[in-house]
């Protein structure tokens, strides 16, 4: 029978002890897990509920994937499991609830400090862009990760990336965008790939030179994106530096035209695109879509013609609520609005200094359900399946199903409802990243 479940961090217990780990991994007393299983992708309307949920479940791993997920009676049947038990190293989850790892498909984590002057700030009642317009935001990152060395950059990265881990991330998108010169974005995403290197997990890095026109370019926007176009995406795909290249496409920051530049520029150099849209303002993305963009993300202000055409397409829409909650807006984006109309939502964090210090996932998720009338079960789907597609990760990552990555989150929790209700409050005990413990008492 299932055992008595205890408080806080490290309750795994090993019953195989293993110096090396262990290439086979079984997961046992799984009070509930979402395998996420089953509905199409990316989730759309009602599927967004899907969640594959198996109580009383376990789950066997060979070789960091995942051979089997489902009810532990099932799973324990395995021919081969049941021959060649001694030789898997075996967790009793003690009636926890187990997720695929949380995927993070939206975060700037190369900065140097926190920007505590904008934030004094705005307690004082400024706006956003009542700051960035009087030289603060965006453009008061940029000196400090000029100085910076790649070193330095790397190590503030991987910071990031451990705290994202803590709270139950295994997959990361990171950003670059406070370099704004050839070297200097170059050099922030090499000290992502640094990062990445001394990471568990799985980064996904992406170009963010147009995040806004430096000072240096004030008042020529397009001879900026010319260099961005002609210069920065090339050597980025030369050096394989990043999967995506993204812009920030708003008023007073680049235009839709500029922007469409900007992918069509990563598209000659066969990298994949995404951007950040309708944030403050709309902008019509009509000519965007016709990219293919793998995300956008914010889309608070977005036109219902809009909605209307991503519906029809394959891009998700990435919500960022910890930026309306830290920017302290009483609007978050329209979550309902997007998934009645079919347009598949995926959740993250925006993690960096301006609008979104927080590293946390289930934050988000928590949001999500108490600002954004998500369930808990849309929360869960949109930080999990539909953010791998927002990462064009869906054959590997997002759900717990044989073949997939053996990514796992596991939460002190009865019930898998607790994500979204429990908040401030780290309920992540243990995580694995390819069938290895990376958090937890197993953890090396
Ligand atoms: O997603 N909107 C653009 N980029 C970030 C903000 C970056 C910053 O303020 O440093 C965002 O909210
Ligand atoms: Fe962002």
């Amino acid at each position: 029978m299932p055992g008595k479940k205890t408080p806080g961090k490290k309750t795994l217990e090993k019953k195989t002890p293993a110096k090396k780990p262990s290439p086979y991994l079984l997961l046992t007393n799984i009070g509930q897990l979402l395998t996420m299983r089953g509905g199409p992708l990316p989730r759309r309307g009602r599927a967004l509920q899907e969640i594959g949920l198996v109580e009383d479940a376990a789950v066997l791993c060979s070789g960091g994937r995942i051979v089997d997920a489902g009810p532990q009676g099932h799973v324990l049947r395995d021919p081969w499991l049941q021959k060649h038990r001694g030789q898997v190293r075996e967790y009793d989850c003690r009636r926890k609830v187990v997720v695929p790892g949380l995927i993070d498909s939206h975060t700037h984590p190369v900065f140097a400090a926190p920007r505590l002057l904008d934030f004094e700030k705005r307690t004082a009642g400024a706006s956003y862009q009542e700051i960035a317009e009087s030289g603060g935001g965006i453009r008061s990152s940029v000196a400090a990760v000029r100085a910076a060395n790649r070193e330095q950059l790397g190590r503030m990265v991987l910071k990031a990336f451990n705290a994202m881990l803590q709270q139950g991330t295994t997959t990361v998108e990171a950003k670059s965008g406070y370099g704004l010169t050839l070297n200097d974005e170059l050099k922030s995403l090499e000290a992502i790939h640094d990062a990445a290197g001394r990471w568990p997990g799985t980064v996904v890095p992406t170009l963010l030179a147009a995040h806004v026109v430096p000072a240096e370019f004030a008042g020529q926007g397009d001879e900026y994106i010319r260099l961005v176009c002609n210069k920065i995406i090339p050597a980025a795909a030369r050096r394989k530096l990043a999967a995506f290249v993204d812009v920030f496409c708003e008023h007073g920051i680049f235009t839709v035209e500029q922007s469409e530049k900007v992918f069509a520029a990563a598209r000659r150099h066969h990298l994949g695109t995404r951007a950040h849209v309708c944030q403050f303002t709309p902008s019509g993305l009509g000519p965007l879509l016709q990219h293919q963009p793998a995300s956008f993300d914010h889309m608070d202000c977005a036109a219902s013609a809009d909605i209307t055409l991503m519906a029809r397409s394959e891009t998700v829409a990435t919500l960022l609520p910890g930026a309306n909650y830290f920017l302290g807006h009483s609007d978050f984006p329209n979550a309902r609005r997007l998934i009645d109309a079919g347009v598949p939502v995926a959740l993250a964090t925006d993690y960096n200094p301006g609008t979104s210090p927080s590293p946390s996932m289930p934050f988000v998720i928590s949001l999500a359900c108490t600002h954004m009338k998500m369930t808990p079960a849309e929360a869960i789907a949109a930080a999990t399946v539909n953010a791998a597609c927002a990462l064009n990760l869906q054959r590997s990552k997002g759900s717990l199903e044989p073949g997939k990555d053996a990514d796992f989150a596991v939460f002190d929790f009865d019930d898998y409802r607790e994500m979204g209700y429990w908040f401030a409050w780290d309920r992540c005990t243990e995580v694995f990243v390819a069938g290895n413990a990376v958090l937890g008492s197993d953890a090396s």
